[in-house]
């Protein structure tokens, strides 16, 4: 049984009615499964049992402390893109041995953290990073551990914004800047190389593009090589796809580890995953409450709802689909758009999608928003960020409270 099921006509979060949630801690309301992140997590594991390999969780997908705990909990490791995520994996109980820390723009402050904070590796994106991380690494009378993050130019078939791999975009070393980057190792004291990374981008659902960024990535570690320098890590990077439909989450990755595993066992070198919303996107749930229903000369209907685009940015961002239920079930459905109450054309959950005839008063649920939901929130038009909890069988934790008036001014003079 998925964690999101309906029982008696009640949506529930494992052992827990959704309804009663809501009238507990209010809404809009994240309400997240610590069973599902286990179980992705498990099924991730199992499906690249073949491969000696060490899996970071991309904590960007969800920094909550909570979420990371309890994968940190499983003995898994964080990527980390910035200061902030890598305070928060330390805090969370992940050590820096298990860390990664990534980003195409690290400020000097962030590299001295990282290495103060003994990471697993720092990634690096440019020569000039990789002069900054030495100078860093020297005056600190410390060795940083480095992986170049390659860009493999791969356009992987994936939403335009989350396309990382080609080389249009801003990410990693480009091939041809290898040869300079490998006499630069050379002469720099105060960096060691230990991996090659890259990552194609994300919801990446043909295993093909991770075939042909893998190749060149091989490629890489042979020319590296060739240069006298071996690594102990070659990082893939996340992408790794989430259904998208919480009642059947997750499509099995065995079409990945069939292809990939056998690439990258014959090199013996440990293998990095970084995925993200394959463990968290059906993990969560966000609850909004019917504020009106409304229909215009047109006969278009709207379900007016208390959360919206600051709460969940990815339809407005992306277009991207969101399953929209409602918790108590209705067999008649309507053809609305379900709209939040933000002053943007852009802000809505669903357009024109068969939505349960649930009156004003009932709760909706906007599925699959574990993954880049409550991360991506703001406080535009003054909204307060919105409470999460985590539900585990029939108990249920706080694991970030809602935001109130005086924190939304508590920095301003
Ligand atoms: N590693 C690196 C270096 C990344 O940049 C990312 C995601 C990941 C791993 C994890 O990718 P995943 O396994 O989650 O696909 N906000 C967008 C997604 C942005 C992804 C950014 N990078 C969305 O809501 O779709």
């Amino acid at each position: 049984r998925t964690a999101f099921h309906y029982d008696n006509g009640a949506l529930f979060c494992e052992g827990v009615a959704l309804k009663d949630l809501a009238s507990r801690w209010g809404t809009p309301l994240y309400v997240t499964s610590k069973h599902s992140i286990e179980d992705r997590y498990r099924e991730f594991e199992a499906a690249f049992s073949g491969l000696e390999h060490f899996t970071c969780y991309s904590v960007k997908a969800n920094f909550n402390l909570s979420v990371i705990k309890t994968l940190g909990d499983l003995g898994c490791g964080c990527d980390v893109n910035s200061a902030g995520e890598l305070f928060r994996a330390l805090k969370a109980g992940v050590p820096g041995s298990r860390i990664i820390f990534a980003g195409v723009g690290k400020r000097p402050d962030e590299i001295s953290y990282a290495l103060l904070s003994g990471v697993l590796m720092l990634k690096a994106e440019s020569l000039s990073e990789l002069r900054a991380i030495d100078a860093i690494a020297a005056e600190r009378g410390l060795t940083a551990p480095v992986a170049l993050r390659i860009n493999p130019n791969v356009t992987a078939e994936t939403h335009p914004y989350i396309t990382t791999g080609d080389s249009k975009e801003k990410f990693g070393i480009d091939e041809a800047e290898l040869p300079e980057v490998f006499s630069l190792l050379g002469e720099l004291q105060h960096v060691r190389l230990v991996g090659l990374d890259m990552h194609i981008g994300s919801q990446i659902f043909d295993p093909e593009f991770y075939v042909a960024a893998i190749t060149k990535l091989l490629d890489i570690f042979n020319y590296s090589r060739s240069k006298g320098f071996g690594v102990e890590f070659l990082d893939i990077g996340g992408g790794f796809p989430a259904t998208y439909d919480p009642m059947k989450p997750e499509t099995p990755l065995d079409r990945f580890a069939d292809k990939i595993i056998p690439m990258l066992k014959p090199t013996g070198v440990k293998v990095i995953f970084e995925p993200g919303r394959f463990l968290l996107a059906n993990a969560s749930v966000l609850l909004t409450r019917i504020l009106y229903r409304k229909r215009n000369h047109t006969g278009k209907e709207f379900f007016v709802v208390d959360g919206g685009m600051t709460e969940l940015i990815r339809p407005a961002l992306y277009q991207s689909h969101h399953e929209v239920l409602s918790v108590t079930r209705h067999d008649e459905t309507v053809v609305a758009d379900v709209v939040g109450p933000i002053c943007e054309s852009s802000d809505f959950f669903a357009r024109q999608r068969a939505i349960g005839d649930a009156p004003e008063g009932e709760l909706l649920a906007v599925m699959t928003v574990g993954a880049y939901g409550a991360v991506m929130s703001s406080n535009y038009n003054g909204r307060l960020r919105p409470a999460e909890v985590m539900v585990e069988g029939s108990d249920v934790q706080v694991i970030r409270r809602r935001e109130s008036f005086e924190q939304l001014i508590q920095n301003e003079v």
